[in-house]
């Protein structure tokens, strides 16, 4: 299985940083967004990112142009049927995912990979809506891409061993370190991460303390590099709460509950870091 066609869905935040590292890593990548404002909002991100690199020192401008260059643009998912790859990183919603994926199924040839970097939701669910489960798989990076070391890799129950071999190659390509782990709602990641971060939001939303203050003993407590109010900002607090219905829902257990005060700011669509308010205004 030689990857070197990479289809990426979503030029947001995430799947911006996965297109950005896998055009450094050599990798021929289609960006595709539903729209033409959505694309150039994360391609003007990258490019901003290249330029930073230029400007440290880190890469040359040649580096950039040529990085720049393997860049194609796409707002039709037609532009998938020459993908040895799809890398998935539109909204976290089921629905959403599974009828990407019940598309991708028809349109890319038999060979193709398809993967998604959903934060929590069933690989195995999503592989279902495609007649190959055998050939889907969980890529979950962290955030921000190009800077954070590791990618989840999702077995889902169908997943090939070629298929997992593939990724995992494919990953240490990117210079980032593959750790392997079983489907079940929030993996490792995100079953250990989420429900600390809605912790400090009931605690929050109980007067405990104020943002800063929950923040500032997490920092300087527990040695975080960032309090878990502001990491919700920086994931989004739309992603943060899908995150926590999928917990809640695949364990059934009350611990896993959303704070109402989460569920509050998400319907008045502060979103975090990406909207400009959130727990902070940036
Ligand atoms: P985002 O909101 O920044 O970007 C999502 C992008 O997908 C937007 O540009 C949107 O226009 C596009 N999109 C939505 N529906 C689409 C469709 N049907 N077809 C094509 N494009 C579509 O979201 P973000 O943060 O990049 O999250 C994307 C995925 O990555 C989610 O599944 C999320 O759970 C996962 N993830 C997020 C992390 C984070 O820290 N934000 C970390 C790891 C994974």
């Amino acid at each position: 299985m030689t990857i070197q066609q990479v289809f990426v869905i979503g030029a947001g935040q995430m799947g911006g940083g996965i297109a950005q590292v896998c055009a450094q890593a050599g990798y021929q990548v289609t960006l595709h967004d539903l729209n033409e404002e959505s694309y150039e909002r994360g391609f003007q991100v990258i490019t901003k990112n290249l330029t930073r690199n230029v400007e440290k020192g880190r890469m040359t401008e040649e580096e950039k142009q040529a990085v720049l260059g393997r860049f194609t643009k796409s707002l039709d998912l037609q532009n998938a049927k020459n993908a040895d790859i799809v890398i998935e990183a539109a909204v976290e919603n089921m629905e959403v995912k599974t009828s990407i994926f019940a598309e991708l199924d028809k349109i890319t040839p038999a060979h193709t990979i398809l993967a998604s970097n959903t934060s929590s939701l069933p690989i195995t669910e999503i592989g279902a809506a495609t007649k190959r489960p055998e050939k889907v798989i969980g890529m979950h990076f962290m955030n921000p891409v190009p800077v954070m070391q590791l990618v989840e890799i999702i077995r889902g129950l169908a997943t090939d061993d070629e298929v997992y071999e593939a990724v995992e190659e494919m990953t240490k390509k990117l210079k980032k370190t593959p750790v392997e782990v079983n489907d079940y709602p929030g993996f490792v990641a995100n079953r250990i991460l989420m429900p600390m971060i809605n912790e400090a939001i009931f605690t929050l939303y109980e007067g405990v303390a104020t943002k800063e203050a929950i923040d500032d003993v997490m920092k300087m407590g527990m040695n975080h590099p960032m309090g878990p109010l502001q990491l919700a900002d920086f994931i989004g607090l739309d992603t943060c709460l899908y995150i926590m219905e999928t917990l809640y829902e695949g364990f059934g257990d009350s611990k896993y509950r959303p704070c109402p005060l989460l569920r509050k700011y998400v319907k008045a669509g502060w979103h975090g870091k990406k909207t400009g308010r959130g727990f902070y205004t940036y």
